[in-house]
């Protein structure tokens, strides 16, 4: 078992109230309740993807229970198109029907999907309820349920309202990834690779000589992947908690391409991982024509994401360049309709870049070939 804190420092004493622990390893659900119960309430609300409420969910359950917390279930459908207004304000209905209040914890169950909803009908319930995250997908465990990040989709963009909403704290049960369909775990291994292309190149490495070990869901591979994101995923949070001075921004690598896939396929068409992959492929591929990166980072990224089982190429029906433009400029990262990207400069290492000419973007997303060779 892992214990990663994520610091919160910045603005005086309550942001260091605010720290909090991702607890990583196996069975790690049963100490979900220790957790609530030391947070000083007797009341929680358990929110759940309904194909994990018989098993995962129930498990927290119980662990609730038995420190005499009063823990009932609601569900929510699987699949992103859970993460929208409508579903949203069924949970605040439903929350008011319960007589929730301030004390009352919420305690999410799920992929990022339940997360990102749950966290934000906690935030905005009552104007603010705590919320801890139990992930039991890859993406969740790696990303999603760390930093406080929560949302829900527009037709016109993934994640357009959301707030900031850090969880009292997070339980990454290795265990639950066992129930996990292939392709959902597939796609979270696209969240490890971003890591090692985004901050630590010895994590590329290593992602490298263990992507069979990791493809086939060997235990210890598993965890030593899970542990070793979810730390610098905390490293990040840490530094730059609200994304103002560029570190936290680094995490949105692939992101810009990704959520304009993911808008034009209809939302739940590509999962999320494989959108990111096929959008590191593309950002990878802008660098080298911006001269930032030489070929062979992208062959080297590409092989990676291959030897994962990923995708690096759109499919074809999300290929119209003019509409993935056109999403790409609501994305919350672009600045005044100019698109920005995060770019790497070597495996390790990315920058946020503003100027890249739209010509070359059009390039990359027209086309699913491999980098021109020098
Ligand atoms: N998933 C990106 C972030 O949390 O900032």
């Amino acid at each position: 078992m892992a214990t990663i804190r994520v610091h919160l420092e910045g603005d005086g004493a309550a942001a260091a109230d605010r720290s909090y622990d991702v607890v990583c390893g196996r069975g790690v659900v049963a100490e979900v309740g220790p957790a609530v119960a030391a947070g000083g309430t007797r009341r929680a609300v358990v929110v759940a993807d309904e194909s994990i409420a018989r098993t995962h969910a129930r498990r927290v359950q119980e662990s609730l229970g038995a420190l005499g917390i009063d823990a009932p279930l609601l569900t929510v459908p699987s699949g992103e198109t859970s993460k929208s207004a409508a579903a949203a304000e069924r949970l605040w209905n439903e929350f008011a029907g319960m007589a929730v209040d301030r004390r009352t914890h919420v305690v999410a169950v799920g992929g990022g999907v339940v997360g990102d909803l749950a966290g934000f009908v906690a935030s905005t319930f009552a104007r603010g309820l705590p919320v801890w995250h139990v992930p039991t997908t890859l993406v969740a465990q790696v990303d999603s349920a760390i930093g406080g990040k929560t949302g829900i989709n527009l037709s016109g963009g993934k994640n357009l309202v959301g707030t900031f909403w850090q969880p009292r704290g997070v339980f990454a049960d290795i265990d639950t990834l066992d129930t996990l369909p292939g392709r959902e775990f597939i796609s979270g291994l696209a969240e490890v690779v971003k890591y090692g292309m985004i901050v630590d190149s010895a994590f590329f490495s290593w992602l490298e000589a263990h992507a069979g070990p990791l493809a086939g869901r060997d235990p210890t591979a598993v965890g030593t992947a899970v542990e070793r994101s979810a730390a610098t995923k905390a490293e990040v949070v840490s530094r730059d908690e609200f994304e103002t001075s560029g570190q936290r921004a680094a995490l949105n690598y692939g992101h810009t391409f990704a959520h304009a896939y993911e808008t034009l396929a209809g939302y739940g068409t590509l999962l999320h991982g494989e959108a990111v992959a096929i959008g590191m492929a593309r950002a990878a591929r802008l660098a080298s024509l911006c001269g930032r990166i030489p070929p062979d980072v992208v062959e080297r990224q590409d092989a990676l994401l291959h030897a994962l089982g990923l995708p690096t190429a759109a499919p074809q029906a999300v290929r119209d360049v003019d509409a993935l433009l056109a999403v790409m400029a609501r994305d919350k990262k672009s600045v005044g309709g100019r698109l920005r990207f995060v770019l790497p400069s070597r495996i390790g290492q990315v920058d946020l870049v503003d100027d890249v000419p739209e010509q070359l973007v059009r390039q990359v997303l027209a086309t699913a070939e491999a980098p021109p060779k020098e």
